[in-house]
């Protein structure tokens, strides 16, 4: 593979009809719960990612076997209390903090002392978020410098339950708990700030005891101890999250149209759509339906003449979360000042992303002013750039390298861009569908 990828040219029209990757918090619960389950579950179109490959190892280093056949995954699950394994296994969740955040919850009986380790990025994350709570069931952790990977696990026996509120918007925090609160004895009492329900709508699905009171801003979650798990046969939707790269590039370019077919278009993960349709952006969702308590799309959208600016509403965070670098793109290009604000998160994500967004933009010669949690982007309806742009050193962060490839076929300048390979983690396949747009 070259050091980097060069673009020199921006993307011509295009109208096409393409279908992502499957969902990547969906592919990585699916696996996780499968492992507890009583007997054989399988997936079809499982995202078969790094994030992904890097669950099924974590479960087959607790005894958990698996199969991958061509659209399908194979998980012999052995019930919820079936790992077997020898002391001292390392676990190694690599890029992923959704693995090795939700693998914690799992681990909250374990017998013998367990390792979690990471990749340099995931090993500046912070896991105290996690190990907080989950030392209050009664496991023991400890952390590097009190909050960083590699952390050790110990499991109690006599685990109980805990009153926790999840103030920070987080769903891997959320999944973390309501597993841990699967496999304790009374009722674990969570109050959570809105966030991605996958875990709850799945746990329904499943009949697991667990019961749910929406509020307006946060959710009401009663856990209790599940006595057995079923399995658990999925068709895994599309990435929204995925999807958002080819959305606006598709919005950025005057007179495309796309249509990405089969996208999982859960309310909680929609964020990007409310933003963009405030700024302009022609999108619509076909051939609606509900998949398990998933909802699901076909999304339609078409290239915009002129976009505006937006003051973003916070409502929109934690459903856009995975989806701001990429939005930045529009507002670089909107007519007038955009204003994104409390999105202190995105700075804990694979790279800071809000510095880095903040960078990419000023590269590009949009003026910007990012403080620790907002960003402030003076948008250019004429931006043409053509001087040459280096993107390298952002801690192989998939979505800065994504985002960098849709600005340059977007905007155009000659740009080299580093770590091709970080798509790995979420999106193998992304230049192959790029590529089959210019055909
Ligand atoms: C995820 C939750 C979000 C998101 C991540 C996937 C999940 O993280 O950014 O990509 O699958 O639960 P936080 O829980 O840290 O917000």
């Amino acid at each position: 593979m070259p050091k980097f990828l060069e673009i020199n040219q921006k993307i011509k029209t295009f109208k096409k009809s393409l279908i992502v990757s499957g969902d990547k918090s969906l592919s990585i619960r699916w696996v996780l719960l499968s492992s507890i389950a009583d007997g054989i579950s399988v997936s079809k179109n499982l995202l078969i990612s790094e994030d992904v490959l890097a669950s099924i190892r974590a479960i087959k280093k607790l005894g958990i076997k698996s199969k991958i056949e061509k659209n399908r995954c194979i998980i012999y699950g052995k019930g919820i209390n079936g790992y077997k394994y020898k002391k001292n296994i390392t676990i190694n969740a690599e890029n992923s903090g959704t693995l090795g955040r939700l693998i914690l919850g799992l681990l909250i009986n374990t017998p013998h002392q367990i390792k979690l380790k990471g990749d340099k990025s995931l090993s500046r994350r912070d896991f105290k978020r996690i190990s907080d709570p989950l030392s209050k069931f009664g496991a023991k952790f400890k952390l590097k410098q009190n909050k960083n990977l590699p952390l050790y696990i110990k499991g109690s026996n006599n685990l109980r339950p805990i009153n926790y509120f999840e103030n920070k918007g987080s769903a891997q925090c959320k999944t973390a708990v309501i597993l841990a609160g699967l496999r304790t004895n009374g009722i674990t009492r969570i109050k959570a700030l809105k966030s991605r329900n996958h875990t709850e709508l799945l746990c329904d699905y499943l009949n697991l005891p667990i019961k749910i009171k929406r509020k307006k801003k946060y959710d009401e979650i009663n856990v209790t101890k599940a006595k057995k798990i079923k399995t658990l046969n999925y068709n895994i939707p599309s990435d929204i999250s995925s999807s958002a790269f080819f959305i606006v590039l598709t919005a950025l370019s005057e007179n495309s149209e796309l249509t990405i077919k089969n996208v999982n278009t859960n309310p909680s993960r929609i964020g990007i759509i409310h933003i963009i349709k405030k700024m302009g952006v022609n999108i619509k969702f076909k051939n609606q339906k509900t998949y398990k308590g998933e909802k699901i799309a076909d999304i339609k959208i078409k290239g915009t003449k002129s976009l505006k600016a937006i003051n973003c509403p916070t409502k929109f965070n934690s459903g856009a979360i995975d989806e701001f670098l990429v939005i930045f793109l529009l507002a670089a290009k909107a007519n007038g000042i955009s204003y994104f604000k409390q999105l202190g998160e995105l700075n804990q994500k694979e790279s800071p992303r809000l510095k880095w967004g903040s960078k990419i933009l000023r590269k590009m010669g949009i003026k910007n002013i990012a403080t620790k949690d907002t960003i402030k982007i003076y948008g250019n309806p004429q931006l043409k750039i053509d001087k040459k742009i280096i993107i390298k050193n952002f801690l192989k962060d998939h979505r800065v390298f994504m985002t960098s490839v849709i600005a340059a076929l977007s905007f155009g300048g000659k740009w080299n861009i580093y770590d091709q390979d970080s798509i790995r983690s979420s999106f193998p396949n992304f230049l192959k569908l790029i590529n089959s747009l210019k055909k």
